[in-house]
């Protein structure tokens, strides 16, 4: 069947809200679509050829944020600290792994979420769930869980003013390597981390004088006061994703410009389905998420759908299978796989296959679940002949109790503190920065 932006529709389709007024649907669905693209198609090419490279072994993909960006949390500062984090976390990474850090954020367009169940009971009283505030309100009342379609609206501009704010930090100064000193967030609480990152940049410092000495100056050299930082959410919301869905002047091919990168979550990823279908058809760089249900045939089949080119940097299989079970899957789904010789970058999102509930109530992970998952993904990655090619995350530039463990050592008692996700819980500024000094380390052994 030929593909057209509005053909999903004729597909049988999972976690999509139900709006109550069709025709202001349209309506709004009309205005999305005269509204300007979010992203330029020449960029989402770049970022596949950057991620064509991550799938020869040449760079390594970061992708990290929020789990679900939220109206009430929307502000430069938050914006400005994420960016901040990954960029330091990328700093470490490169300067042991030796390679390229491509940075992509869960950012400007990651607001809806698929849900495990269509309730929420909340002593005694069942009411819809929600579903991300570019669907419905995060409070508990029957009013704001209404799915109400005004809120793509605001998720765009939003989306637009986030992105805007990025291209800047990226162009504007913010991502000089010489400030790099200076990105201490302030409430590094750790000295291991802290001083290892110290050294880190006062190698870094060294570096760029050498550099200096040499001619090298960001002058000549963009690659010193710029980076690139491209940005990705789930393509859950499909009435939003085919409004922002346009045809690119240059190669007249479909790209989703909503954002550079979309992925299918592994809710939605049945193979015959509407989400499938949808992204079957644009160019940019996708990923899908595995869990561990998922087998090698799910894998070539969606390939062959999703990729039927075997164009690197196109497909992102993005494993969350839990530390438990990992090791117990994904080396036989690998080995399965390998003869087919699929040009597929394979990262770890170490969160979703770790999610518990603690004994108080909160949903959170542990961060020694999510270390050990990210070592076992690099040894079974290692043992079957497959590059390790990036990491997922759900991670904030701020100082939040919401996963425990780490050298600061979050306790279940404390996740009261700072418990602010309206979704999943994230690794704080802290967490994820431990984080990539022991990635570093494997990438260093890889
Ligand atoms: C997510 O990335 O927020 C998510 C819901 O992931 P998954 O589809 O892997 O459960
Ligand atoms: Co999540």
């Amino acid at each position: 069947m030929s593909w057209r932006r509005d053909s999903w529709r004729e597909y049988e389709i999972l976690q999509q809200p139900t709006y109550p007024d069709k025709n202001e649907l349209q309506n709004i669905e009309k205005t999305l679509n005269e509204l300007p693209p979010l992203v330029f198609a020449g960029e989402a090419r770049k970022l596949k050829s950057e991620l064509a490279k991550v799938c020869n072994g040449e760079a390594f993909l970061l992708q990290g944020g929020d789990c679900a960006e939220s109206f009430s949390n929307f502000g430069a500062n938050n914006i400005r600290d994420m960016f901040k984090v990954m960029l330091q976390m990328a700093i470490v990474m490169t300067f042991a792994g030796g390679r390229p850090i491509v940075k992509v954020g869960r950012v400007a367009g990651q607001f809806a979420k698929p849900r495990s169940s269509d309730y929420e009971e909340i002593n005694g009283i069942s009411l819809p769930s929600y579903r991300g505030d570019i669907i419905n309100g995060f409070e508990f009342s029957k009013e704001a869980r209404v799915p109400d379609p005004k809120r793509m609206i605001q998720a765009y501009y939003q989306s637009a003013s986030t992105m805007n704010l990025l291209r800047a930090f990226s162009r504007g100064g913010l991502a000089d390597l010489h400030q790099v000193h200076k990105w201490n967030l302030g409430f590094t609480k750790q000295a291991e981390v802290d001083e290892k990152y110290e050294k880190l940049t006062d190698s870094l410092t060294q570096t760029l004088n050498f550099m200096h000495a040499c001619g090298m100056n960001s002058d000549n050299t963009p690659a010193i006061n710029q980076t690139s930082f491209y940005t990705s959410h789930e393509a859950l919301l499909l009435p939003y994703e085919e409004a922002l869905t346009r045809q690119d002047s240059l190669s007249s091919q479909w790209y989703d410009c909503s954002a550079h990168m979309l992925w299918i979550g592994e809710r939605t990823r049945g193979i015959n389905d509407a989400h499938v279908h949808f992204l079957s058809g644009v160019h940019n760089p996708i990923g899908v998420k595995i869990g561990p249900s998922a087998t090698a045939d799910d894998i070539k089949r969606l390939a062959s759908k999703l990729n039927p080119e075997n164009e690197a940097g196109r497909l992102n299989i993005i494993i969350r299978m839990g530390a438990d079970k990992i090791g117990k899957i994904l080396p036989k789904i690998l080995s399965d796989i390998r003869s087919e010789g699929l040009n597929l970058v394979y990262s770890i999102d170490p969160m979703h296959g770790n999610t518990i509930k603690a004994e108080n109530g909160y949903k959170t992970r542990d961060f020694d679940k999510i270390t050990t998952e990210v070592k076992s993904f690099f040894d079974i990655c290692k043992a079957e002949g497959t590059h390790a090619g990036g990491i997922h995350l759900e991670m904030t530039g701020q100082d939040v109790t919401e996963c425990t463990g780490g050298a600061f050592n979050v306790t279940q008692d404390s996740l009261k503190e700072r418990y602010e996700t309206q979704c999943d819980p994230r690794l704080n500024a802290d967490q994820a920065l431990e984080l990539a000094f022991l990635i570093s380390d494997l990438l260093k052994k890889a």
